[in-house]
C-alpha cells in the first residue's frame, strides 16, 4: 500500500477504529470470540466484539497454523479489514532455542549473536510472527534481578553492540524488532522486578540509554516502554524520555509500544487517577500502541472530543502503526500466507541445531580448573545433581521451545561416550529445599567413579520475568551435596546452570573445576559433553561480574573510584576507605574473565604515541601467545580510564575487544585503534564530547588487566 493510501485509509477510520488500531490484545480473544474478562495483570478490561475484531495487533499465539487461523478469522469478521500485525517474544530462539542472551554475550561474538537471531527469525516468520519483542538491552548490574538473563550484561558498549547485531539478524531472517525496555528497567532498586528506579540525567545518558542510542542506528521498527517509575514518574508518562529524547533529539519515528498493561498500571503506581488519565498521559507522550489494556479503546475518543487530546495526536499514532504494517507488506499479504510444511521443516532442522550447539559451546565460561578438565573418555564418571538429567535447560523466555526436544547433560554425555554412565539425582533443584534424603545415594554412586560431574544451579524458571532472588547463592542443599561428594574423595567437576551470576564462593572451595553453562538451550547437553571431554575448548568471558556475596550487589567493573579507594583489596588494615569490614570489594569472578584449556600469555603492550591530537588516533599493540598444548580462543580486551573530567569517570571502560584463535605455540599481535570518538561521554554540561586530559590504557584477558600505558588528549 502506498503512503497516499495510508492517508486515505486514515480518513476512512473512525476515531474509535483508530483507538482499536493502536491497541494490542492477546490472540486468544480472537480465537475464542470472547468478551475479555478481567486479566491477571491489570484492572479488568472489557472489549466488545468490534473491539476484538478492530484491534491493530495481537501477541502470544501458536505456530503457523494458529497464526493463519487468527489472521483469516480476523479478516472475515473485521469491518475495516486492516490486517493484524502479530508479535511474539522470540528472545533467544523460536523453536530451536539457543543460550539466553546473557550467556550469548559471554561469547563476545557479535556475528554469532546476529547468526542466532537470524536463525530464530526464519523459524518465527515462517510461523506467522511479524515482530519480535527483542532485543532486550537493559543494562544489568544487579544479579538479584531475574531479567539479567534477557540482556547482554553490565556493560553499555556490549549491550549496544549485541543489540545492534540482534536487530540486523532479525531483519535478515524476516522479522521486525522491538528494542526494549525503554528505559532503565534494569536499575530496579534491590534487584526487585518492576521496582522503582532513580537515576541522574548523567547516569541515565551515560549508562542506561547508551545501548538504545546505539540500537537506533539499525532503525528498529519498534521500541517498548518499561514498567518502572523513573525518578518518580512512570516511564509511560515521562515526556523527557519519550518525547524530548526519543522523538525530538533522536528523531525516532517508529512505533512505541507499551509493555503489558503498563499504561493502566500508572494507577497502581499512584500517578494517574483513573484509566482515562492513563490514556491521556500515554497518548500525549506518543506511546503509539497499548499492549493488553484498553484505556485507549475506552477513553481516547472521549478525550479527543473533549479537546484533552488533539485528534492529530491520535492520527499520528495510528499512522505509525499503519506505516509499520505497510513496511511489513501486510496490506499486500494480509494473511501473511506461509506454508505450514515449510515452517515445520525449518524448526529444529540440522543447520539450526548446529547453531544452537555452537552458540552454547561459545557461551560457556570456565571459571575454575585444577587440571581435571578436559575429562578422558576412559575415565569412569558419576553424573550427579538435580540438573544432570533435566530436559528443560531452555531458560526463561523459551518461546516455542520444548523441553522434550532438548538434549540433557546425561543424554549428551552418554551419546558422546556411546555408553551409559553412573547417575544419581542427589537432591531437589528447588531453591528452598532442605531435603537431604537422596544425597547418600549420590555419594555411594560417586564412590564407584574416578571423577564426579555434578550438575547444579538454577532451573529455567529460577530466572526471567518476576523471578528476582534475594539470595543468589547455590541452594543450601546443593552445597551440602557438593560437600558430601567431595568427602567421597573424588574430584568434583561442578557444571552450573543459571540465568544470572550466582554466589559460588563456597563452590570454589569444593570443586576441582567449575564450568558455568547458563541456560544453554536445545543442544545444551551435547555442548556440555563436547566441552567436558575437550572436543571444544571453552572460550567464554563473563559479561557480568559474579559477586562473592549477595551483599556486594550491585557489583560491576565500570564503577567509580570514590575519594577513598583502597590501595589493595584486603579485608583489614585500611580504615576509612571505601569497602566493607566483612567482605572484599572485588567480585569473585570479574567482568571479562574466563579460563581456557590452553594458556595465553600477553607480551609488552605498546602505545603508538603519548599524545592524541584532536581527530587523531593512538594504536595499541598487544602481543599474545598461546603457551599451552592445544588451540584455543582468547578475547583480548581493551579498556581505558579517563583520569579526570567534568564528571568522574569509571576506573575503566571496555572500548574494544578482539576474539583470537591461536594454535599451540602460535603468537599474534593484536592492534587496536583508539580515536577521539572512543573518549566521548556525557559531560557535566550534558554534551557528548571528549575532554582534554590524561587517559590510561589497559589490555588483557579480563577487566583486571593492568595499565599498559598513558596518553594525553590535547
Ligand atoms: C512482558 C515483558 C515484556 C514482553 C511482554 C509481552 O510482561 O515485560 O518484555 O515482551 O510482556 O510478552
Amino acid at each position: 500500500m502506498k503512503s497516499v493510501q495510508i492517508e486515505d485509509l486514515l480518513k476512512k477510520l473512525s476515531l474509535q477504529d483508530k483507538a482499536r488500531q493502536i491497541t494490542q490484545i492477546n490472540a486468544d480473544f480472537i480465537k475464542a470470540d470472547v468478551k475479555a474478562e478481567a486479566t491477571g495483570v491489570s484492572d479488568g478490561f472489557y472489549l466488545t466484539k468490534d473491539d476484538v475484531f478492530g484491534c491493530g495487533s495481537v501477541l502470544n499465539f501458536g505456530d503457523a497454523r494458529d497464526a493463519e487461523y487468527i489472521r483469516k478469522k480476523y479478516l472475515e469478521v473485521s469491518e475495516n479489514k486492516v490486517p493484524l500485525v502479530m508479535m511474539q517474544d522470540v528472545i533467544h530462539g523460536y523453536r530451536t532455542i539457543f543460550p539466553v542472551p546473557l550467556a550469548l554475550a559471554c561469547s563476545f561474538d557479535a556475528d554469532l549473536v546476529e547468526e542466532c537471531c537470524k536463525m530464530s527469525a526464519v523459524e518465527a516468520s515462517l510461523n506467522g510472527v511479524d515482530v519480535t519483542f527483542s532485543p532486550m538491552i537493559n543494562l544489568s548490574r544487579d544479579a538479584r534481578w531475574g531479567r539479567v538473563m534477557e540482556g547482554y550484561g553490565e556493560d553499555p558498549y556490549l549491550n549496544g553492540l549485541f543489540g545492534r547485531a540482534a536487530v540486523r539478524g532479525y531483519r535478515a531472517g524476516g522479522l521486525a524488532s522491538c528494542v526494549k525496555h525503554y528505559a532503565a528497567y534494569g536499575a530496579a532498586e534491590a534487584g526487585k522486578d518492576y521496582n522503582t528506579t532513580d537515576l541522574s540525567e548523567h547516569n541515565l545518558r551515560e549508562y542506561y540509554l547508551r545501548a538504545f542510542e546505539e540500537c537506533l542506528k539499525e532503525n528498529p521498527e519498534l521500541i517498548m516502554t518499561s514498567f518502572n517509575l523513573l525518578n518518580g514518574v512512570p516511564v509511560n508518562a515521562d515526556s523527557h524520555l519519550l518525547v524530548d529524547i526519543l522523538r525530538k533529539e533522536w528523531n525516532y519515528n517508529g512505533v512505541v509500544i507499551s509493555d503489558y498493561a503498563a499504561v493502566v498500571e500508572m494507577i497502581k503506581h499512584g500517578y494517574a487517577e483513573n484509566k482515562k488519565e492513563c490514556a491521556r498521559v500515554a497518548a500525549l507522550n506518543a506511546v503509539d500502541m497499548e499492549m493488553m489494556s484498553s484505556a485507549y479503546i475506552e477513553f481516547l475518543p472521549e478525550l479527543v472530543e473533549e479537546g484533552a487530546v488533539p485528534a492529530s495526536v491520535v492520527d499520528e499514532m495510528a499512522k505509525r502503526v499503519l506505516e509499520l504494517k505497510q513496511k511489513l507488506n501486510l496490506f499486500e499479504n494480509p494473511d501473511n500466507a506461509t506454508s505450514v510444511q515449510k515452517a515445520e521443516e525449518a524448526c529444529l532442522c540440522p543447520e539450526h541445531r548446529e547453531i544452537a550447539l555452537r552458540s552454547a559451546e561459545k557461551s560457556f565460561v570456565l571459571l575454575e580448573n585444577s587440571g581435571v578438565l578436559p575429562l578422558k573418555e576412559w575415565q569412569k564418571i558419576a553424573l550427579v545433581g538435580p540438573l544432570a538429567a533435566e530436559k528443560n535447560i531452555l531458560g526463561a523466555w523459551a518461546c516455542a521451545g520444548r523441553a522434550d526436544e532438548c538434549v540433557s547433560v546425561k543424554e549428551g554425555v552418554e551419546k558422546l561416550l556411546g555408553a551409559k554412565v553412573l547417575y544419581s539425582k542427589g537432591c531437589s533443584v528447588d531453591l528452598l529445599s532442605d531435603d537431604e534424603s537422596i544425597i547418600a545415594d549420590a555419594v555411594k554412586t560417586a564412590k564407584k567413579a574416578e571423577v564426579v560431574v555434578a550438575c547444579v544451579g538454577e532451573h529455567s524458571y529460577h530466572s526471567g520475568e518476576s523471578a528476582s532472588r534475594a539470595d543468589i547463592c547455590l541452594p543450601k542443599v546443593q552445597v551440602k551435596l557438593l560437600k558430601e561428594l567431595k568427602k567421597a574423595g573424588k574430584p568434583v567437576v561442578a557444571v552450573i546452570f543459571g540465568g544470572r551470576p550466582q554466589v559460588l564462593t563456597e563452590v570454589k572451595e569444593i570443586a576441582a573445576a567449575i564450568l558455568y553453562v547458563w541456560q544453554p538451550g536445545t543442544e545444551g547437553g551435547s555442548a556440555i559433553a563436547e566441552t567436558l571431554y575437550g572436543k571444544v575448548c571453552p572460550e567464554g568471558k563473563l559479561a557480568m561480574s559474579f559477586p562473592r556475596s549477595v551483599g556486594q550487589c550491585p557489583v560491576y567493573y565500570n564503577h567509580f573510584s570514590s575519594g577513598r579507594p583502597k590501595s589493595k583489596d584486603e579485608l583489614h588494615g585500611q580504615a576509612y576507605t571505601c569497602g566493607y569490614i566483612d567482605e572484599l570489594n572485588s567480585p569473585l569472578y570479574p567482568f571479562g574473565y574466563g579460563l581456557s584449556y590452553t594458556r595465553f600469555e600477553y607480551g609488552d603492550i605498546k602505545l603508538s604515541s603519548a599524545v592524541m591530537e584532536r581527530g587523531g588516533k593512538i594504536c595499541v599493540s598487544v602481543p599474545l601467545k598461546n603457551c599451552g598444548s592445544r588451540a584455543g580462543g582468547e578475547v583480548v580486551q581493551l579498556y581505558i580510564r579517563d583520569k579526570f573530567a567534568s564528571c568522574a569517570r569509571p576506573v575503566r571502560e571496555l572500548k574494544a575487544f578482539r576474539k583470537v584463535t591461536l594454535a599451540a605455540g602460535e603468537q599474534k599481535t593484536v592492534v587496536f585503534e583508539i580515536t577521539e570518538d572512543d573518549l566521548k561521554f556525557y559531560g557535566a554540561n550534558g554534551k557528548f564530547a571528549a575532554e582534554a586530559g590524561e587517559f590510561e590504557v589497559m589490555a588483557g584477558g579480563d577487566s583486571r588487566c593492568a595499565v599498559a600505558g598513558v596518553f594525553r588528549l590535547l
